[in-house]
């Protein structure tokens, strides 16, 4: 047994923000922009939030699927930058989608959330405890990023993706990996929450994403062929089975160095990033569903996803679509 996905959604800001833009902000360029990430622009958010951009990406995905929002079961949403602390956003797209007959609950892995989800809603599945999922991963990182720090304010966009997934008896996930790494938590952080109470006292606190990119970027290439084979082992399947690689979309030469050590060309990877720049959670699902609506999925084909972030966290699935 193993779940399939049968529906995709997404949603952006209305909001689009071109390199050129930023140059205006901060001492960069749009050609050092492109040529470090591959970013062109991304979407930042001037009103919808985290739960606005799930509920719509949840919408979409019902619909792609053909199912009523009544239907699920389970509805997870994968985001590290929510609107609230209570109640969930997960809570907030049930109540907007209508989705009354669902438990639902957030989970944050960073950039690797969607897979989380996706690999919890797996677990519920094959535990018979449900039989279908809706899952999201969403993000208004807007807020929590330093727009005068040129490191880091290039790279991120906000957004929304979403896959509707199901019992199956055949196809469906094949192998899947994930992993935590908490000793690296200040390689990528953001503690936008201070304590402030009568008893502590205020003190200086980091408010912004922080990130040693350097760092990030050599785990990413090290770890995510090693995370991909892992999975692809599980599932019987080799590099030269794949279809395509659909992973998260953080820098253009991140995802040119993992396909080198796979020995995979470039064409199997797609990339939306120069669109819709690094969208965390969001990313994976944004692309599945662009990719979805393009025609480029047929049922059958093997799909790699495999993502990276904060934590450090990072996994790996492999799916027949
Ligand atoms: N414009 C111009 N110059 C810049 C900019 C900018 N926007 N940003 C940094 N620089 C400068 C630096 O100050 C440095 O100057 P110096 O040599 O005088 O000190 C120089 O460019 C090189 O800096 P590096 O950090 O070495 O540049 P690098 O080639 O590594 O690119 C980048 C930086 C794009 C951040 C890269 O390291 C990267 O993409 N890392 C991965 C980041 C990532 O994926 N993060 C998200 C993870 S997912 C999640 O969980 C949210």
């Amino acid at each position: 047994m193993s779940i399939k996905i049968l529906g995709t959604g997404s949603a952006l800001p209305v909001r689009r923000v071109m390199n050129e833009e930023i140059v205006r902000m901060v001492d960069t360029s749009d050609e050092w922009i492109r040529e470090r990430t591959g970013i062109g622009g991304r979407h930042v958010s001037v009103g919808e939030t985290a739960a606005s951009l799930a509920a719509d990406a949840c919408s979409r995905a019902l619909e792609d699927a053909g199912k009523t929002a009544e239907e699920v079961e389970l509805l997870l949403v994968a985001t590290c930058s929510p609107d609230e602390v209570a109640p969930c956003t997960a809570c907030r797209v049930q109540d907007r989608i209508g989705a009354g007959n669902a438990v639902a609950f957030d989970l944050n892995a960073a950039c690797a959330g969607f897979l989380f989800a996706l690999h919890t809603a797996w677990a519920y599945v094959e535990a018979g405890i449900y039989r279908n999922a809706l899952i999201a991963g969403s993000e208004v990182l807007s807020k929590v990023v330093d727009w005068e720090d040129r490191g880091t304010c290039i790279l991120f966009g906000d957004g929304a993706g979403a896959a509707y997934v199901e019992k199956c008896v055949e196809g469906g996930v094949l192998g899947f990996v994930q992993h935590a790494d908490g000793s690296r938590g200040s390689v990528l952080s953001c503690g936008s929450r201070r304590l402030d109470n009568p008893w502590f006292g205020q003190r200086d606190f980091q408010k912004y994403l922080q990130m040693d990119g350097r760092e990030v970027f050599a785990f990413a290439v090290r770890q995510v062929p090693l995370n991909v084979e892992a999975a692809l082992e599980k599932a019987g399947l080799g590099v030269a089975d794949v279809d395509l690689f659909v992973l998260h979309q953080a820098n253009r030469r991140i995802i040119e160095g993992i396909a080198k050590r796979l020995g995979a060309d470039m064409d199997r990877f797609p990339v939306n990033l120069d669109r819709v720049g690094n969208t965390s959670s969001a990313a994976i699902p944004l692309l599945l569903d662009e990719l979805n609506r393009q025609g480029r999925l047929r049922r059958g084909m093997k799909l790699v996803l495999s993502g990276f972030g904060a934590g450090l966290t990072c996994g790996a699935c492999v799916l027949e679509w």
